[in-house]
């Protein structure tokens, strides 16, 4: 007591020191150990001396001469005072399923000498040892240890630090720790919380999607049932839309195309029926005239041979010769005719051998183009080399290349240009042969009528009407087709189309 300060220390006092100060003390102090797993293997079974804090203070006279030292001790085995004010100053008593949440023990080298931990019966853990390896650390190495560890019967966060007598020995642990099942059970809720919201997020998105892709996918369905109506060929149905999206405009755009459609079905009908109805005719036509041209053939043959037996009798002067002339010039033309509309009407299949249509046009423009009639006329000829050769009666397609091309220099007056072209067709399986003259071009209302056997708009004695009429005829036993494409005043254009096989009957 050299510095004549108060001063305290933590201090183990053996058995015979603590008698001396009571047998109760002695008495209090004696802790029997009890079996504890885990701990360090010893020979001890018994703890007979005591922790103590100990503090002394000295006593000074009036002069202030030292007259003696104030001395005393506060036992610490099963002493609880200290162990329950750090559980109730630091975790504020709080109970976890009727468990302290926060402990605190005091031990006497390994031994628990006063602790809140409780055993099994619900009694204070006093007599149990502490761990081997917390022993290790904090009682021979002299470091603390903060880890998990299991105290008595359960797991805590705990933190062990080693107590120091006054000469610096490690005399005893002081521990501290936090029951970890709550943190454990929170970790769990959390993980629980975490699981919930994240299964009802994907519920949630779930649903939404869903909605969403319904959204989608009832027009789409709605387009596919349409498209299928169409492929039927309901072409009036339509896709009905309440929304104002992508998806109404495709459906609008679906719509439009089926109107389309529509339309160019209506139109192919018409044409078709036109079509139908325009060879109908004019086989019904060809059937009359055939008929008529029979009939007029025979007379007509016995007029021209009566009339040549006449004119046999007839002196070469005879005035009655001039009139039975002109009576043969007009039989012979009446017989020209008969054999028009004999040819347009001609039931029997043309004499077909495998033909050049370049070389038949080069003839048929080689026999017109030095006529007077082709004098101001320019021909410009657009022909393909490699066109194949086409099943054909040479003399009949020669004839309508004849009529159509004498058609387009009579419609042309004064000057202008006929263009003749040879191609393959679009289709790959037929060749066509193309006219187009500058001539006065063909009145829409004439357009139908133009292949009719007598239609003609020249003047009597100069066109018969029978040469297009005789041209379709021909064609059409070709299997092919002649088609008429004209605006007045800007020349017409003739195309003929001529298949490369002829398919059977
Ligand atoms: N290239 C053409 N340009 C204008 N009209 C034409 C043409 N080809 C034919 N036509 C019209 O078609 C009618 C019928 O022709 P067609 O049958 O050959 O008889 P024709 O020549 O004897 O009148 C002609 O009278 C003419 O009005
Ligand atoms: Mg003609």
């Amino acid at each position: 007591m050299s510095g004549m300060e108060v001063i305290g220390a933590t201090v183990i006092v053996p058995r015979e020191e603590l008698i001396k100060e009571g047998k109760d003390v002695a008495e209090q102090a004696y802790i029997k150990f009890i079996p504890t797993p885990k701990t360090k293997p010893t020979l001890k079974n018994e703890e007979t001396s005591a922790m103590c804090i100990k503090a002394a203070a000295p006593v000074f006279g009036y002069d202030g001469s030292l007259v003696g030292i104030l001395y005393g001790g506060n036992l610490l085995n099963r002493n609880y005072e200290v162990v329950d004010k750090v559980k109730d100053i630091v975790y504020q008593g709080v109970k976890y399923k009727g468990k302290n949440i926060g402990t605190a023990t005091i031990f006497q080298g390994d031994l628990r000498i006063s602790t809140n931990v409780k055993a099994e019966d619900g009694s204070r853990a006093i007599g149990t040892r502490v761990s081997e390896e917390v022993c290790e650390q904090v009682l021979v190495k002299g470091l603390p240890w903060i880890e998990r560890a299991f105290v008595v019967n359960n797991w805590y966060i705990a933190a062990y630090e080693p107590v120091k007598d006054i000469k610096g020995k490690i005399i005893g642990i002081l521990y501290v720790g936090i029951l970890e099942e709550k943190f454990i059970d929170m970790r769990k809720r959390a993980i629980a919380w975490f699981l919930g919201i994240t299964l009802a997020g994907m519920a949630i998105a779930l649903v939404v999607s869903s909605f969403l892709a319904n959204g989608v996918l009832q027009p789409i369905k709605r387009l596919v049932f349409a498209s299928q109506q169409w492929a039927k060929g309901n072409l009036e149905y339509r896709v009905e839309s309440t929304r104002k999206d992508e998806i109404a405009e495709l459906a609008e755009t679906f719509n439009l195309m089926a109107s389309s459609l529509k339309e160019r079905d209506d139109k192919l009908k018409e044409y078709t029926s036109q079509q139908i109805m325009k060879s109908e005719r004019l086989a019904t036509l060809g059937q009359l005239a055939a008929g008529v041209a029979h009939e007029i053939n025979n007379p007509l043959g016995a007029v021209l041979m009566y009339t040549h037996l006449a004119l046999e009798d007839l002196e070469e002067k005879d005035v009655l010769r001039k009139n039975l002339e002109k009576a043969v010039t007009e039989a012979l033309r009446c017989k020209g005719i008969v054999k028009g509309l004999l040819d347009f009407a001609r039931q029997t299949e043309p004499k077909v051998e495998e033909s050049d249509v370049n070389e038949i046009l080069e003839r048929t423009l080689a026999v017109v183009e030095n006529q007077a009639l082709f004098q101001n006329i320019k021909i410009t000829k657009i022909i393909c080399l490699s066109l194949p050769k086409v099943l054909m009666d040479v003399g009949q397609i020669q004839q309508v290349f004849t009529n159509i091309v004498l058609n387009a220099a009579e419609a042309i007056e004064g000057g202008g240009e006929l263009t003749v072209a040879t191609r393959m067709a679009s289709d790959d399986e037929s060749i066509e042969i193309e006219f187009t003259d500058t001539g006065c071009g063909i009145p829409q209302e004439n357009l139908e009528k133009l292949f009719d056997p007598f239609f003609t708009t020249k003047e009597v004695g100069r066109g018969t009407g029978l040469g297009l009429a005789v041209s379709y005829g021909i064609i059409a036993r070709h299997k092919g087709t002649i088609e008429v494409k004209s605006e007045p005043g800007k020349g017409a254009t003739f195309i003929i189309k001529l298949p490369l096989k002829r398919k059977e009957d």
